[in-house]
């Protein structure tokens, strides 16, 4: 670390600065709360020049930016943070997008006011009324490799399972789940990672397709909005007050929408299984006793979480941990780092399903803009590790694999996740070959 005053760069004087910081490489995507310990303990707020932002790393700073909605704006948080070069924004126009924004990225106080208006279909006595559509979901992805004795719980499970609840969730009928499953992946490299050139006239062309796509879809759900799902109910509501929910906020509810409950699950349920199969005895006490289960889904959110690190844009000069945020810069909060903070947690290292304190994590973020998901994402990991746990009590890792993670600031998952057991001794006889 050094201070700004020994740079030629444009922050205030004393700020602390590292060069060494990388998210998109090094130990960061495995381990991005251990990558910044030192700086949690000795400079908890610096500059970054690789990024061009400040990064934020202890529990009480990152609490006080999220609360403060007045100096920070949440508008750049779905922004490409690798600026868009030339031929990528070609595609874009050719494409003739034109993404709105989806409350993530809004501020007050027209974010509150949509968000209250769409607020009902995920409250928790309504994501309730999900779990026998999510368990015979789950029920059907295990029954494909319960019988085989090994299974990459990424492919063969994880990936998939939560893009087909966050579809249908959304109220996209089944015929199209296939075709707006494939648009929706693969946007986190372009949004949240160093993409080249030509990856970045991909991920534009992917972007510009979905977008049109989703207005079809909208379209569509326009014509019959009394079904079930979340934009057919925000299609309703828009009908009652067009002033809130207009067309293009539609649209881009369809596509962002899908993205914030897809990949964030998938990522979340994939880490909770390594984590848990890395930790062998508390596995096998959700195993003997799944009353864990609830608070065991926190302790892997907060200890192994798929959402590392959220963004916000200063619009007032601010001093955080005395350090002056200038009005203009862009901050980093990596609420990973914050959920390892030993002023918050005990002993913050050690994975514990029995920690009295877990559900204080920052992996669904905090404040107004507090995922609005996160029933649906619990309940989602829930289900899995308690079907997992019943059927497939006894599997392991498959030794010596080396786990791979997108380089990016933000979303974080193994790529694959290989798992062996002999199928033999699957507890349920229906499950033996
Ligand atoms: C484990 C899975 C998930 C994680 C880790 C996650 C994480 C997050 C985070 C970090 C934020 C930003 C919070 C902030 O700015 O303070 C957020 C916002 C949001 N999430 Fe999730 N999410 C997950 C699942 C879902 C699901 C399943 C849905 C939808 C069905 C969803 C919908 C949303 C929405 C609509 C927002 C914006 C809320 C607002 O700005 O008012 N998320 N999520």
């Amino acid at each position: 670390m050094t201070t700004g005053s020994d740079h030629a760069l444009n922050i205030p004087a004393q700020c602390p600065v590292s060069h060494d910081f990388n998210p998109f490489g090094g130990s960061y995507q495995e381990d991005p709360a251990g990558s910044l310990r030192k700086a949690r303990h000795e400079q908890p707020v610096f500059y970054s020049p690789l990024l061009d932002y400040y990064v934020v790393t202890r529990y009480a700073d990152i609490k006080a930016i999220f609360r403060d909605t007045t100096s920070f704006s949440a508008a750049l948080t779905l922004e490409p943070i690798t600026p868009l070069r030339e031929p990528a924004i070609q595609k874009l126009v050719e494409h003739q997008f034109d993404l709105g924004p989806f409350l993530v990225n809004e501020d007050e106080p027209i974010h509150m006011r949509r968000r209250r208006a769409l607020a009902e279909p995920l409250n928790p006595a309504n994501v309730r009324g999900w779990e026998q559509y999510i368990r015979d979901l789950v029920t059907r992805y295990i029954d494909k490799f319960v019988k085989k004795g090994h299974a990459d719980l990424v492919a063969d499970f994880m990936w998939e399972f939560p893009a087909t609840v966050a579809l249908k969730f959304m109220g996209v009928p089944d015929t199209e789940i296939e075709q707006a499953r494939q648009f929706a992946v693969g946007q986190i490299m372009f949004g949240f990672g160093r993409p080249t050139e030509e990856e970045q006239v991909a991920g534009c062309d992917g972007m510009g397709q979905y977008f049109n796509h989703a207005k079809k879809l909208v379209a569509k759900l326009k014509e019959n909005p009394d079904v079930e799902g979340w934009v057919p109910f925000a299609i309703r509501a828009s009908q009652q007050d067009p002033d809130t929910i207009d067309d293009r906020f539609l649209v881009s509810m369809m596509m962002s929408g899908t993205s914030a409950a897809h990949e964030t699950t998938s990522n979340a349920g994939a880490n909770a299984l390594l984590t848990l199969m890395r930790n062998r005895n508390m596995w096998d006490e959700i195993c003997e006793d799944p009353s864990l289960i609830p608070n065991a889904v926190e302790e892997c959110l907060r200890y192994s979480a798929s959402v590392v690190a959220w963004r916000r844009l200063c619009v007032k000069s601010t001093s955080v941990a005395g350090v002056e945020i200038p009005e203009g810069a862009k901050v980093l909060v990596v609420t990973a780092s914050g959920s390892f903070d030993d002023e918050i947690f005990d002993e913050p290292e050690r994975f514990d399903i029995h920690r009295g304190n877990a559900k204080q994590h920052f992996a669904f973020g905090f404040g107004t803009h507090t995922c609005l998901g996160a029933p649906l994402a619990r309940l989602e990991m829930k289900i899995v590790l308690e079907e997992m746990s019943r059927r497939l009590p006894h599997m392991r890792l498959v030794p010596d694999q080396e786990f791979e993670y997108l380089p990016n600031t933000s979303f974080r998952g193994p790529q694959n996740l290989l798992v062996e057991w002999n199928p033999a001794d699957n507890p349920l006889p229906s499950d033996r070959p």
